[in-house]
């Protein structure tokens, strides 16, 4: 069958644009053939991690609810933004929660990291920041990753990016990121659980 891939843009404000980021390079997967389900931590409501609720109650029902996306996906795509040059703490909350199911929902999941900013880095250092919590979970992170920078005046109207060499360069990023993990998927070249 198709690869299904969950793509979640990480920001929860309406006019993110790391939902504009999300929801282009869904498209985009869509396009290449990909079963995919576009999703905003939004649809995962969860409260702080407290030691004491999860001893209580266990694990919040948002963060079940993305291990329920994650497992039924054989990659994700996370577009994040870039807080004070990390991750934020909404995408690390739902990270530390997901982490205490079992099994494990990151371990051996495919990953590609983006982000947008409206800054010249484009976000990127919390990218760098963020590969840290996921290849400590076993996730494998795409080695590749993509930043949009002035990402305010980054997209045309019909979702594309604005800049045609930024466009094509996405699209390669995409187009290899599914190339791994189909090939993943039909030989098991890479370990799984
Ligand atoms: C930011 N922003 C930001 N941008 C950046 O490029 N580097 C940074 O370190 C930060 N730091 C930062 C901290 C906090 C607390 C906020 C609220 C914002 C700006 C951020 O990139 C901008 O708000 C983006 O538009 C957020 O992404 P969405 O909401 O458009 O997806």
């Amino acid at each position: 069958g198709a690869l299904r891939v969950l793509v979640l843009g990480a920001a929860l404000r309406t006019g993110s644009t790391n939902a504009q980021l999300a929801s282009l390079v869904a498209r985009m997967m869509t396009e290449a053939g990909a079963d995919v389900d576009l999703a905003a931590m939004r649809d995962f409501d969860m409260p702080l991690y407290d030691g004491d609720a999860e001893a209580a109650d266990g694990v919040p029902a948002g963060a079940l609810a993305l291990r329920d996306r994650l497992e039924r996906s054989d990659a994700f795509v996370l577009s994040s933004p870039e807080y004070n040059a990390s991750v934020p703490g909404v995408v690390k909350n739902a990270i530390d929660w997901v982490s205490r199911i079992r099994p494990q929902p990151f371990k051996t999941k495919h990953a590609l990291l983006l982000s947008a900013s409206p800054s010249l880095v484009g976000g990127n250092r919390g990218l760098w920041a963020l590969r840290v919590p996921l290849e400590h979970l076993g996730t494998r992170v795409y080695p590749d990753m993509f930043s949009l920078a002035g990402a305010h005046k980054g997209f045309a109207e019909d979702g594309q990016l604005t800049d045609p060499a930024l466009q094509q360069r996405l699209n390669e990023t995409v187009t290899a990121f599914l190339h791994l993990v189909e090939a993943d998927a039909r030989y098991g070249c890479l370990q799984r659980r």
